[in-house]
């Protein structure tokens, strides 16, 4: 595919360059065992991605079909970290004041295994989520939170207004990246956000990913890195207006973005991120060459690394089995000859391999004991949470980082 193909799927112009990973499997999809059958069927796909200078979005080119990453063997469940929960909890209590409890209802597209809106559930406000993995849905069902299973486009939002009616709120973390077809979204939220809601959206910030070089904010799941400029291209089309951002350092750096359909008064926040991404040159595609310099750099520092480890004998394992880690293990070629094991708390993952590398997750309570030499962070995003813990379990290992720079810490 060249790049004069491909077409932005934001503002329709054509795609200003493109940066080639080769073969890659599905971020998510996790193998349940090692054999022939699983093995030579592993789907692959040439995963390539495009930056479109026109609205600076940077989007994945050529996505695979939306049911091999969706489906009841979803792998990501957001309730596994503390500090996600404590963050969406202040995020549930924003929005509560802007609920009137008696009339109004949320709606959570992308709702994942019910971690936020359980809040809402809890006190008895008027809520619906909408998640198109079935799995996940069945998790947020058992936790006591009303939720739908179906990819959210205009069609389900006629359906949920028909049953539900407008909603005075529609929240969407770390989901809205994941949607390639971003029109459909953007008209279904227009169908159904009550003239007077807001809309907030949350996830993976471009100026971030740009600033720490971060290859692996890219994977077939995260079909856009979003901005400021490149949500506005969107929503504009669709009479919603961006009022107000937010910036936190979640998941590498994450933007949550406030949208009305009023003309309400663009905050001196929104004001400061517009004018930084015109200053750290969004529309330059300079700034997206760098950003491959970047990407090669990175996987050729962990690659380095990890052969010559692995050649004085030392054990190498990895903590977190991450999607995004998915991007770097393939893209760099370390498999499961260099890397003993990956430890992961969450028990879909515990006995399962990961994907295109095929090396073994571990019940991260055997960490301590396996006490590899080395262990490189994956789950680099819960950094603090994850080395506090295994300091208090007294685990020794060299904890080895590789974003934006490869760093090792003996924290023990
Ligand atoms: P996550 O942040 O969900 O990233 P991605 O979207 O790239 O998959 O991944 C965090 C992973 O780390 C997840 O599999 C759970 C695991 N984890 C632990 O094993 N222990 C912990 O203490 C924390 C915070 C996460
Ligand atoms: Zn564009």
């Amino acid at each position: 595919m060249n790049k004069s193909d491909c077409l932005c799927r934001v503002c329709s112009s054509t795609i200003s360059d493109i940066f080639d990973f080769g073969n890659m499997p599905i971020a998510n999809n996790l193998i349940p065992v090692i054999n022939d059958t699983y093995t030579k069927n592993e789907y692959k796909y040439n995963m390539k991605i495009g930056v479109c200078i026109n609205c600076s979005s940077l989007q994945i080119v050529n996505v695979p079909e939306k049911e091999l990453m969706f489906n009841n063997q979803y792998a990501y469940f957001a309730s596994q970290s503390e500090f996600m929960k404590s963050h969406f909890e202040k995020l549930g209590n924003k929005v509560m004041q802007l609920m009137d409890k008696e009339k109004d209802y949320i709606l959570e597209i992308g709702s994942n295994d019910g971690i936020f809106l359980k809040y809402f559930a809890d006190k008895q406000y008027k809520h619906l989520g909408v998640d198109a993995s079935e799995n996940v849905v069945e998790t947020a069902k058992k936790n006591g939170v009303n939720a739908l299973c179906s990819f959210f486009d205009e069609e389900t939002s006629i359906e949920i207004n028909n049953k539900y009616g407008k909603a005075k709120i529609i929240v969407i973390t770390n989901t809205m990246h994941h949607i390639e077809n971003c029109q459909e979204v953007a008209k279904g939220i227009n169908n159904i956000l009550a003239e007077d809601g807001t809309l907030i959206i949350e996830d993976p910030y471009l100026l971030d990913m740009y600033k720490i070089g971060s290859i692996e904010q890219v994977y077939a799941e995260h079909n856009f890195i979003w901005s400021l400029h490149s949500y506005k291209t969107l929503f504009e089309k669709h009479s919603i207006k961006l009022f107000d951002v937010e910036h936190f350092d979640t998941h590498g750096g994450s933007m949550r973005y406030y949208f009305s359909k009023q003309n309400l008064n663009k905050t001196s926040t929104m004001q400061e991120y517009i004018n930084l991404e015109l200053n750290n040159k969004i529309f330059d595609i300079n700034t997206f060459i760098k950003f491959q310099e970047n990407c090669i750099n990175i996987s050729k520092e962990l690659y380095n690394f990890v052969v010559s480890k692995s050649k004085e004998g030392k054990i190498i394992a990895g903590y977190g089995a991450t999607a995004k880690s998915a991007t770097t293990l393939n893209y760099s070629n370390i498999d499961k000859n260099l890397i003993s094991c990956i430890y992961d708390s969450t028990p879909f993952k515990i006995g399962k391999y990961t994907p295109g590398t095929h090396i073994e997750i571990k019940d991260a309570k055997l960490f301590t004991k396996d006490s590899p030499d080395y262990t490189i962070l994956f789950a680099w995003n819960h950094k603090k949470e994850i080395i506090e813990k295994e300091k208090n379990n007294k685990s020794k290992t060299i904890w080895v980082e590789y974003i934006p720079k490869l760093k090792l810490t003996y924290e023990n």
